[in-house]
């Protein structure tokens, strides 16, 4: 079979690139190796699609290079994605900080980009495998489960390491190797935190307790946002955040009550209170079993009034400045994104074009291009696959 684009995975990427492609009256096909295709997009968001995200500037994405991102989200805006979701009549709102979800369920968003790739002429192979991959005199031979496809373009928008369950392989990172380009490491981001030793011994019997702000800090990098103790450390959106600049060996400190100054609160409270346990005031400023703990294992525990004012600021200063040693992270098993992948030095950054082989084009999360949490990761797959399209 003869087309003119070969797009290599069903995901948010290559739906979008497929659409625009196809609209601009490209023959073009898509082969995925699952059974259904856009199964993240299904997930996402609690089954409502936080697909993008108002606020979206290069900043909020990690990338070897910072500039990379730049010339495709510029050219593809959360308003030109709201303006398609309006077109299909999906409802959605605003939760919080910019996120847009949809009212109902992410099966819109999907259905949404179905019927425009149908509409575009776009055909789409689930279940389909690819096995080898050649360069020939006419651009690209693919040899997959049903059969060689010739094509003029080959798109790669294989996705990352996340979910093993959902169809993700590390195919794109091999054929990117095989071609002559470098793959930065990979490793899990937006993803849970586990701790070991004495900290997991602490707090383990915590899973379930949680906090609705803490400041979660790596070096300069901080989040302000919900913390979760799970029965294998920390989650949450502060932590998944975080998780994305912390590597084992690093410092996490968390603020574990960022809007309050707890020093002159407890100083407050020592002049309300004087024959109050610390353990029974802090219940007041952080969840019960929370604040038992980190007497019992930490901070100490006597009646207010036998704290001087100077312990007190230190009791402060420590809450404010929590030091817990995580181990590791859950891993791909429940990461949201893979950071690393493919070099965007060896890519043009407004079309995504290899700039080793004309005609292969890298789009989406297997790119090192990896978003913060709140519909960034979408946003970045509609863009660079929007960005390709124009030019397949
Ligand atoms: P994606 O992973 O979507 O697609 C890749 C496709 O390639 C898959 O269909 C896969 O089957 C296929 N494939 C892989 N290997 C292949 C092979 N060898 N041959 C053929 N096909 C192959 N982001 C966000 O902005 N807002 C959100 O709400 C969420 N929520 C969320 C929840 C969960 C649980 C996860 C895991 C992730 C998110 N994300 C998110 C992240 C977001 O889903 C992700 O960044 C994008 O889906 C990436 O889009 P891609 O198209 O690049 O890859």
């Amino acid at each position: 079979m003869k087309v003119d684009v070969l797009i290599i995975g069903g995901g948010a990427a290559g739906l979008m690139c497929a659409m625009v492609a196809g609209y601009r009256g490209r023959s073009v096909l898509v082969v995925d190796h699952a059974n259904k295709v856009g199964k993240k997009i299904l997930m996402s968001g609690g089954g409502r699609c936080n697909f993008t995200n108002l606020g979206v500037t290069p900043a909020q994405y990690l990338c070897t290079n910072p500039h990379f991102a730049k010339s495709a989200l510029a050219r593809y805006t959360p308003y030109d994605f709201i303006a398609l979701v309006e077109k299909h009549r999906i409802a959605y709102h605003e939760k919080e900080l910019g996120q847009l979800f949809c009212d109902d369920s992410s099966k819109q968003i999907l259905r949404m980009l179905l019927d425009e790739c149908a509409a575009a002429g776009v055909r789409i192979e689930t279940s389909c495998g690819v096995e080898r991959v050649r360069r020939d005199e006419e651009g690209f031979a693919v040899k997959t489960a049903r059969g060689e496809v010739h094509a003029d373009s080959l798109v790669i928008a294989s996705g990352g390491l996340s979910i093993p369950s959902m169809g993700a392989s590390g195919f794109g990172y091999e054929l990117a190797r095989l071609f002559g380009h470098a793959v930065l490491p990979t490793r899990a981001g937006l993803v849970p935190l586990t701790l070991s030793g004495k900290h997991q011994e602490h707090y383990q019997d915590l899973a379930g307790v949680a906090l609705p702000q803490v400041e979660a800090r790596v070096g300069k990098q901080g989040f302000r946002a919900g913390m979760l103790f799970t029965h294998r450390g920390i989650s949450g959106p502060s932590i998944l955040q975080i998780s994305s600049y912390w590597q084992p060996g690093d410092d996490l400190r968390i603020d574990l009550s960022p809007d309050t100054d707890v020093g002159d609160w407890l100083i407050a409270q020592r002049a309300e209170r004087p024959a109050a346990e610390l353990k029974n005031v802090l219940a007041d400023l952080l969840p019960k079993r929370l604040a038992q703990r980190l007497c019992e294992r930490w901070l100490g525990n006597r009646p207010m009034r036998q704290w001087q004012e100077h312990e007190l600021r230190g009791l402060g200063q420590q809450l404010h400045d929590w030091p817990i040693t995580a181990s590791g992270t859950e891993g791909y098993r429940t990461a949201e994104v893979t950071l690393g992948g493919v070099d965007t030095d060896g890519i043009s950054s407004s079309t995504m074009q290899s700039k080793l082989v004309p005609g292969l084009f890298f789009i989406g999360e297997v790119v090192d291009v990896t978003g913060w949490l709140g519909g960034y990761n979408f946003q970045w797959a509609w863009a660079s696959g929007q960005a390709a399209g124009e030019v397949v």
